[in-house]
């Protein structure tokens, strides 16, 4: 059988939980992808951590850039983080040499989406980021694979586990925000930095590549207005629910008649019937509403190490079957960006 050497740099929550997925599932990948995947080095920030795993045996890298080797793995997936820093310099390294690349980083995805895919396109690297948006919910696939023949004018949704983990603890258990997050944390659900789950910056990471990959436009953060919900009291939730409303973190992305973009993140009503609102903890859902397929909508947990860990993998074994494009929808050099709605010409519609 076919060998692929990966290389894993950051073992974390989803880090770990790639390796849980290959210990308990490596019969059926093998048999699914025709191919065996076997640990080429892993790099992580503290190698002696304690983990649930036992890395020991594997070629340790001390500089996460070293596992940009071709003589000692086949792809790299990165499961650091952050949009610059290491993450950036592992990617432009490893995708530079030709290796095919997996990430889970949504921030550097929507920052450095663009550059990294046209980089990936001129050395004949695979660029794939499944994990990047709603963890274990296939949305990249479906928006650019099932949904391929709409054109597609609005999608909205829950897209920060963390953020719909403590809307729903506070309205469903009373528990205070300062505890809820510390729960989601605990649960593994969290960014890092909890202020990007918390104040939208991660939701606005995943609906920017959404964008992207619904209209062909590089994914960009400009004048995409951003607020999260550090202000949302128990009274804000108790009062949304007399009025028979549930108070959501929504990720919109809609084109105006005129053909402007319109991206933004902030807390929404979303009345009680509609099936968004019983979307609870760290679930995430999206709307995308295409002009023939109509509205559809796709739900499931959208962080933590299981669920991340299976995008991650879905990725390695489209890879392993020899589809070795980009998970953009376009190629890079035909990304174009769409004109901007800018904050006066904002109406709140959806
Ligand atoms: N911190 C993210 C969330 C992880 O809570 O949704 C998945 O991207």
């Amino acid at each position: 059988k076919k060998q692929i050497k990966l290389g894993i740099a950051g073992l974390g929550t989803v880090g770990c939980g790639l390796l849980a997925v290959l210990e308990k599932n490596g019969d059926l990948i093998a048999n699914r992808s025709g191919c065996e995947f076997t640990i080429g080095a892993v790099t992580a920030r503290d190698r002696q951590r304690k983990r649930e795993v036992d890395i020991s045996a594997y070629h340790w890298c001390d500089n996460p850039v070293d596992m940009a080797d071709p003589d000692k793995v086949d792809v790299v997936v990165e499961l650091i983080g952050g949009s610059d820093g290491p993450a950036l310099a592992l990617a432009r390294a490893a995708l530079g040499k030709g290796l095919s690349f997996v990430t889970a980083n949504k921030a550097m995805i929507a920052h450095h989406g663009a550059e990294l895919a046209s980089l990936a396109e001129r050395t004949g690297a695979s660029l794939r980021f499944e994990a990047a948006v709603a963890g274990g919910i296939p949305i990249v696939k479906t928006i650019k694979e099932g949904l391929a023949a709409n054109r597609i004018d609005r999608m909205h949704g829950i897209l920060n586990g963390t953020g719909n983990y403590i809307l729903t603890m506070m309205e469903e258990t009373g528990e205070s925000f300062e505890n809820a997050l510390a729960k989601a944390q605990a649960l593994g659900y969290a960014e890092a930095d909890p202020s990007f789950d918390i104040d939208g910056v991660d939701t606005a990471h995943k609906i920017a590549i959404l964008t992207s990959l619904a209209f062909g436009t590089p994914p960009t953060m400009n004048d995409l207005p951003i607020e999260g919900i550090r202000n949302i009291s128990d009274i804000d939730i108790a009062y949304a629910k007399d009025l028979g409303f549930r108070i959501k973190l929504l990720g919109i992305s809609r084109l105006t008649k005129e053909g402007k973009l319109d991206q933004r993140v902030h807390a929404s009503m979303v009345e009680a019937s509609e099936a968004l609102a019983k979307v609870s903890g760290a679930s995430n859902a999206i709307e995308a509403h295409g002009d023939f397929v109509g509205p559809c909508m796709i739900e499931g947990l959208g962080a933590g190490a299981g669920p991340t860990a299976s995008a991650v993998m879905a990725d390695l074994i489209e890879l392993a079957r020899g589809n070795t494009g980009s998970t953009f929808s376009l190629p890079a050099s035909k990304l174009a960006p769409l004109p901007l709605l800018e904050s006066g010409e904002r109406t709140g519609e959806f």
